[in-house]
């Protein structure tokens, strides 16, 4: 029985800044969505109308493979090949370094991902706990209180309390808008760096996804190349967010900053920092395992200290080394992730085309962003709001309106689809054919 304490309003005890701050991000609709999903989750036998969870980028289109993998080789997953006494080796003291084996496995994986075209030292892959601690971790290195971070918008929603709430640093948007697909140009990136300035506020570095989340596309090379000029123009520091970079459904579609720098022989390489976590490509979201790959010395040290906060147990570790440095299955798996994924994408964005609505085009990730603005009554945030209201509650789909992602033309929504099963993303695609139906015969009403 859950034991009351009452909670006095008035003369409560005081907390810190930060406790109090309004900064963690959580009030958004992006958080809302999930919380109606809970409370009404759809599932085909036993809740039929409830609400489809399309708000998780969360993959589970390849779990068969890991299980498969788990099962030929359980002695990965108990206590190593020694059995019994290589529990005592899981149980006792770690170091924040990590297990060498397995840093080595992950920065042989971040090559593989990016099709071998760019390679990464172990002694530079620094563990955490998720990419969560990655983002947070960097930004308490490379940013002050009140300092800022470029980021360009539509923004993964996590970053406003990643970035901002408990290290103080402020997010100074880079609009990018559809007229050019989203795409970070020189002058967005000038006019953000411009408007810190005006408010006095110091910028630090720009901070890129790459493949994006939400649009589920990937920064062109000579994009890439226009950001790095700019940072080492501003002598700021970039980090790129690579997450989802082996949920690219063509490895030759994608291009790493890595495999940038190489080109351009590591120089300016001290400024960039990379992001990765297993937390998508590998759908592994609850073992909570991250890195942060930085080309700067000093970096990489206090990083590796600041993991001390957030380290990755020694049993997943030992278990993910063995898992991936298993080149025939993560081969395997790499390729078989890409195509499932892409077959899945084509799946919801031909459901979506057949009932009216365009998308983005896109090659990466696990969503799709779909442009709802012919539907929106005002052209508003709180046009798009009421409209995401409606398909939560009446179509019973949980999607996430542009505005948590701080997107600055209204009406798109990104939609995932991997987090469910093929049959699961057909009631959602019905779902969405019925309700675009409803529309077209309430505008025909209107009009007569
Ligand atoms: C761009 C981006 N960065 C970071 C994260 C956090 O990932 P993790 O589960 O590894 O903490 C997410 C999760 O959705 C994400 O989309």
């Amino acid at each position: 029985m859950a034991i009351e304490i009452e909670q006095q309003r008035a003369s409560a005890v005081g907390l810190s800044k930060v406790a109090v701050s309004e900064t963690h991000g959580e009030d958004s609709p992006y958080f809302a969505g999930w919380k109606a999903y809970d409370e009404d989750p759809y599932d085909e036998h036993s809740n039929p109308s409830g609400v489809v969870q399309m708000g998780l980028a969360e993959n589970q289109v390849s779990f068969d493979l890991l299980e498969d993998y788990l099962e030929k080789n359980s002695e990965a997953s108990i206590w190593g090949s020694n059995g019994v006494s290589g529990f005592k080796e899981n149980a006792l003291f770690q170091d924040y370094h990590g297990l060498q084996s397995f840093r080595k496995a992950m920065a042989s994986f971040m090559k593989k991902i990016r099709g071998g075209r760019a390679k990464f030292d172990p002694e530079r892959v620094v563990l955490t706990a998720g990419a969560t601690a990655a983002n947070e971790l960097l930004t308490f290195i490379l940013a002050d209180p009140g300092d800022a971070l470029l980021v360009p918008t539509p923004y993964y929603p996590g970053f406003d309390r990643d970035l901002r709430w408990r290290t103080g640093v402020k997010i100074v948007p880079i609009h990018c808008d559809s007229s050019n697909d989203f795409q970070i140009t020189p002058k967005a990136l000038e006019a953000a760096y411009n408007a810190a300035e005006a408010k006095n506020i110091k910028v630090r570095g720009v901070l890129i996804t790459n493949p994006s989340n939400p649009l589920g596309a990937t920064i062109q090379r000579a994009v890439l190349e226009e950001i790095l000029d700019f940072v080492t123009r501003k002598n700021i520091h970039l980090v790129s967010d690579e997450i989802y970079s082996g949920s690219v459904f063509s490895s030759s579609e994608f291009i790493s900053i890595a495999e940038v720098l190489a080109a351009q022989n590591y120089k300016n390489a001290e400024r960039v920092h990379i992001v990765y976590s297993l937390s998508k490509d590998l759908g592994l979201p609850g073992f909570r395992v991250g890195t942060i790959y930085s080309y700067n010395d000093k970096v990489v040290t206090t990083a590796r200290r600041m993991s001390s906060f957030t380290l990755i147990s020694s049993q997943t570790q030992h278990l993910l080394a063995a898992m991936l440095s298993d080149k025939k299955f993560t081969e395997n798996y790499i390729k078989t992730n890409r195509e499932r994924l892409r077959k899945r994408y084509e799946m919801i964005i031909e459901g979506l085309r057949s009932a009216g609505i365009e998308c983005l085009k896109g090659n990466a990730g696990l969503f799709c962003w779909m442009n709802l603005s012919p539907l929106l009554e005002k052209a508003t945030r709180e046009g798009e709001l009421a409209l995401w209201n409606s398909i939560l509650h009446e179509v019973k789909l949980n999607i996430s309106p542009g505005s948590s992602c701080h997107c600055s033309e209204p009406g798109w929504f990104r939609v995932c689809f991997a987090n469910m099963s093929e049959k699961t993303l057909e009631v959602a695609l019905k779902r969405i054919h019925n309700f675009m139906e409803q529309q077209r015969e309430l505008k025909e009403m209107k009009i007569i």
